[in-house]
């Protein structure tokens, strides 16, 4: 029947079997395929201008012309699908990647303090309020600060007791803020009330009650007919601020040469409430501080007249007052710079 058509009418017939075709279109490949079989080199449509041999030249010139015609409308249409199908395409990746920028941004996630930091500002707070100045001194200290002047002469095993990090030119990694005991006596005149909270080093053997790099706070109040009931007074504030409850204590002689008498103050242990664990070593007892009444040496050397004046310091162990009051079974831990272990608190 087609040959029953004359050229251009065959020409017009493609062109609408395949407008028609692109208008049934649904994925944007098919456009492809049609282009191909149709406009291709050897298309249906281009396969017709072989029989341009057998017109006449006018014939042929129509026929050419509306060949011509028909191959650019089909290009259009194919051209129009096919942003259609682009435009579609990319209507959908909007509505799936929209962003509404009216709304307000997410604030910044917020920290929180370290457990050691949190006791430690607590205790800055009470004893600022109880009249105390807070200090700071140097981690790296002079052996004269950490030590001389504290009445540990260089023999005295009280400095093997501290296993300490030497450095060079009679420098060391402080082994306890009592250096700063001296540096305020150096500063102020008595009375005085400071504490002095801070890092200190101590090349000793790990465990889950014993760190390397650990927190004290000191503290010493020097004044007229001071006495260990002073120091009890003081030391009973202090736990009760921490603990905000009664908690066991028990005070036994200890001996550190800058205090006469001496004393070291223990807590029946939090985390296994006295009953034995690893952090008590099984004692039910966790050693918090050494404390006492100054040792008139100590006044001495610092230009303090022991006759007048009198004194109590003491050196909490803030790291593990720290884990006392949160429940933390390993000193590691808190160091251990684990996130899912700091972000309880
Ligand atoms: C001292 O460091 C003395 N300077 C304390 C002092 C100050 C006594 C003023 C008298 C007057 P000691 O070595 O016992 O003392 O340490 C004090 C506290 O630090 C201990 O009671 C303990 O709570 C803590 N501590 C000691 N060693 C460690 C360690 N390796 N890891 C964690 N905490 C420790």
């Amino acid at each position: 029947m087609e040959t029953d058509l004359s050229l251009d009418q065959r020409i017009a017939q493609k062109q609408a079997e395949t407008l028609a075709a692109l208008a049934r279109v649904t994925k944007p490949e098919e456009l492809e395929t049609i282009r191909v079989a149709v406009l291709g080199r050897k298309g249906s449509l281009s396969q017709l201008s072989g029989e341009f041999a057998r017109l006449t030249p006018e014939e042929r010139k129509t026929a050419g012309r509306a060949l011509n015609a028909a191959k650019e409308a089909l290009e259009a249409a194919i051209e129009t699908r096919q942003h259609a199908f682009e435009q579609e395409q990319l209507a959908k990746q909007l509505d799936a990647e929209w962003i509404d920028l009216t709304l307000p941004a997410p604030g910044p996630r917020r920290g929180s303090l370290h457990p050691v930091t949190q006791v430690q500002a607590e205790i800055e707070a009470l004893f600022i309020s109880l009249g105390f100045t807070v200090l700071d001194g140097p981690e790296v200290e002079t052996e004269y600060h950490n030590f001389d002047a504290l009445n540990i002469p260089s023999e005295h095993p009280a400095r093997d007791a501290q296993d300490t990090f030497w450095l060079t030119d009679c420098n060391v990694l402080r082994t306890h803020t009592s250096p700063v005991q001296v540096r305020g006596m150096e500063r102020l005149r008595p009375p005085l009330r400071i504490i002095a909270p801070g890092r200190v080093f101590r090349n000793e053997e790990v465990d889950a009650s014993h760190e390397h790099t650990f927190y004290q706070v000191e503290g010493m109040m020097i004044d007229r007919d001071i006495s260990v009931a002073h120091l009890i007074y003081f030391m009973k504030k202090m736990l009760s601020a921490v603990f905000r409850r009664d908690v066991n204590v028990r005070l036994r002689p200890g001996f550190f040469p800058f205090v006469e008498p001496g004393f070291e103050l223990d807590i029946q242990c939090l985390i296994c409430g006295g009953k034995g664990c690893a952090v008590c070593k099984q004692s039910g007892w966790v050693e918090q501080m050494g404390c006492g009444l100054v040792h008139p040496n100590v006044l001495r050397m610092s230009g303090i007249d022991p006759n007048e004046w009198s004194g109590f310091a003491f050196g909490l162990g803030l790291t593990r007052l720290a884990m006392m009051r949160y429940g933390i079974d390993d000193i590691r831990l808190l160091q251990s710079g684990d996130l899912r272990f700091l972000n309880q608190f």
